[in-house]
C-alpha cells in the first residue's frame, strides 16, 4: 500500500484542507505516514499570505533532487499552487503535480495517473509527466465529508471559502477565488456526523466567516442552528471582519450557551489612511466601537486581532496610531506582521517603501507591548 505524507503550512483553512485531502487519499486506499523521508508521495499544502511562507516551501522543494532514486511522487498543493500554477515545475523541477486550493478533490486520480506511469529510473526524463490543474471552481461538497479529522475531539467545519473583499495587501481572492458559501444543511450534517464519531467541540471557518449567507440564513441564523445541536458541547468560529461585525453578533455571542466567548477581529491598522488604503471599510472609531460594544454585551469575552506593519506609506505618524490603539484596545493576543508585497494585489502596485529596517523596529515596538498586555489579560490564548 503506498504511502503518502502531507505538509501542511499557513492557516486553519489549510489544516482543514489537509485533512480533507488525507481523508480522500485513504479512502482510496493509501496510508499516512508521519516519516517523510519513507512515503512514496510527498503533498506540500502551501500558503502564499507573505512571502516568508513561500520561501519556507520553495526551500522545502530545494532539497528534493529530480533524480532521486526513489522516485516519489511530490505534488504542490493550496496557496502557492494556485499562485504560482506550472511555473512551479521550472522552479522546482522535482515537483509532479500541481493543485490549487478548489481542485483538491482531483487529487486522488492524478496520483493514480501518475503512479500508473512511473517510468524505469533509467529511462527519467522519457516518460517524464507533469500534471496540473487550477481551475476549479467551487469544491464538490462530498468532499468534505469522509469522516477524516486529525483530532479526536475537536474538528474544523468550513462554513465558507474565498473571499470576496479585496483588502489590497491580500493574496487570497486570488488564490482562492471570491466567496462562496456552504449550504447550511450540509455544514449542520457535517457537525452531526463528526458527533457520531466522538467530536464535541467544532470551530466554523471561513476567511470572512461573519460574511456568512445562505439562502436566509446568515451567520447569526448559523449560530443559533449550530448552538442547538444535540451531543455538541462548545463551538466557536474564526476569523471576522469588522466591516461584518455588529452588535447582533454580539448578542448572539452572549445568548449561545455552547458559544466560546472568543472573537478574533483583525484591525490592520490604527491609522485611517492607511486602512482606507488597505480597502478594509472601516474607520479607527468604528472599530473602537466594536470594541466597546463587545466588551459591554460578551462579559469575559476573549478579544485577539492581526496588525500589520510597515504597509506602503506608512509614517510614523501612522504607525503611532496602530501603537496607540493596541495599547487602548487591550488585545488578550494579537499577531503582529511585517507587510510583504504579494503578487496579484492591488497594493503589489505601491513602493514598498518602509524600510526592512524600520519595519522590523515597528514590528518590534508592537509585539513588546503587545507582551506585556498579554501578561496582564486573565485569558491569554
Ligand atoms: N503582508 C503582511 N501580512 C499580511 N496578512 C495578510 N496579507 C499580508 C501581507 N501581504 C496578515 C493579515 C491577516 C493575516 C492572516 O495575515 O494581518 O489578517
Ligand atoms: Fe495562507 Fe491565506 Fe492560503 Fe490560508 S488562505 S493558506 S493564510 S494564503
Amino acid at each position: 500500500m503506498p504511502s503518502v505524507y502531507i505538509r501542511t503550512f499557513g492557516c486553519q483553512m489549510n489544516v482543514r484542507d489537509s485533512e480533507v485531502i488525507a481523508g480522500l487519499l485513504t479512502n482510496q486506499g493509501l496510508r499516512l505516514t508521519e516519516d517523510e523521508a519513507l512515503a512514496d508521495i510527498l503533498i506540500y499544502n502551501t500558503c502564499s499570505v507573505r512571502k516568508h511562507a513561500e520561501d519556507k516551501v520553495w526551500s522545502e522543494l530545494g532539497r528534493h533532487k529530480k533524480k532521486d532514486s526513489r522516485r516519489r511522487v511530490i505534488g504542490v498543493a493550496g496557496c502557492m499552487a494556485q499562485c504560482y500554477k506550472d511555473e512551479i515545475f521550472q522552479r522546482a523541477p522535482c515537483v509532479d503535480f500541481v493543485v490549487g486550493p478548489s481542485d483538491i478533490h482531483k487529487i486522488p486520480e492524478i496520483i493514480e495517473k501518475l503512479s500508473a506511469c512511473q517510468p524505469p529510473a533509467a529511462a527519467e526524463g522519457l516518460f517524464e509527466r507533469k500534471i496540473w490543474q487550477t481551475n476549479g471552481g467551487i469544491r464538490p461538497e462530498e468532499i468534505y465529508h469522509t469522516g477524516f479529522y486529525e483530532d479526536k475531539n475537536h474538528a474544523y467545519m468550513v462554513v465558507s471559502e474565498g473571499c470576496s473583499n479585496y483588502c489590497s495587501y491580500c493574496v487570497v481572492p486570488y488564490v482562492r477565488g471570491g466567496l462562496k458559501n456552504r449550504k447550511c444543511a450540509d455544514i449542520i450534517s457535517e457537525i452531526k456526523a463528526a458527533l457520531n464519531k466522538g467530536i464535541t467541540n467544532v470551530t466554523l471557518l471561513g476567511q470572512n466567516v461573519n460574511a456568512y449567507q445562505n439562502k436566509d440564513t446568515d451567520f447569526i441564523k448559523l449560530l443559533s442552528l449550530v448552538n442547538k445541536i444535540e451531543g455538541l458541547k462548545q463551538f466557536s468560529f474564526i476569523t471576522s471582519h469588522p466591516k461584518d461585525t455588529g452588535v447582533d453578533l454580539f448578542q448572539a455571542m452572549a445568548g449561545l450557551e455552547k458559544l466560546k466567548k472568543y472573537l478574533h477581529l483583525p484591525v490592520q491598522s490604527g491609522s485611517d489612511r492607511i486602512l482606507e488604503l488597505m480597502n478594509r471599510g472601516y474607520t479607527r472609531a468604528d472599530y473602537q466601537g466594536l470594541i466597546r460594544a463587545y466588551r459591554n454585551i460578551v462579559s469575559k469575552g476573549v478579544l485577539t486581532t492581526d496588525v500589520i506593519v510597515g504597509f506602503p506609506g506608512e509614517t510614523e505618524k501612522d504607525f503611532r496610531q496602530s501603537y496607540d490603539l493596541i495599547k487602548e484596545a487591550q488585545f488578550d493576543s494579537a499577531y503582529i506582521f511585517k507587510y510583504s508585497p504579494r503578487p496579484h494585489t492591488r497594493a503589489e502596485a505601491l513602493a514598498d517603501d518602509v524600510p526592512t529596517q524600520e519595519k522590523q523596529r515597528r514590528h518590534c515596538l508592537i509585539l513588546g507591548l503587545q507582551k506585556e498586555i498579554s501578561k496582564k489579560c486573565k485569558n491569554p490564548r
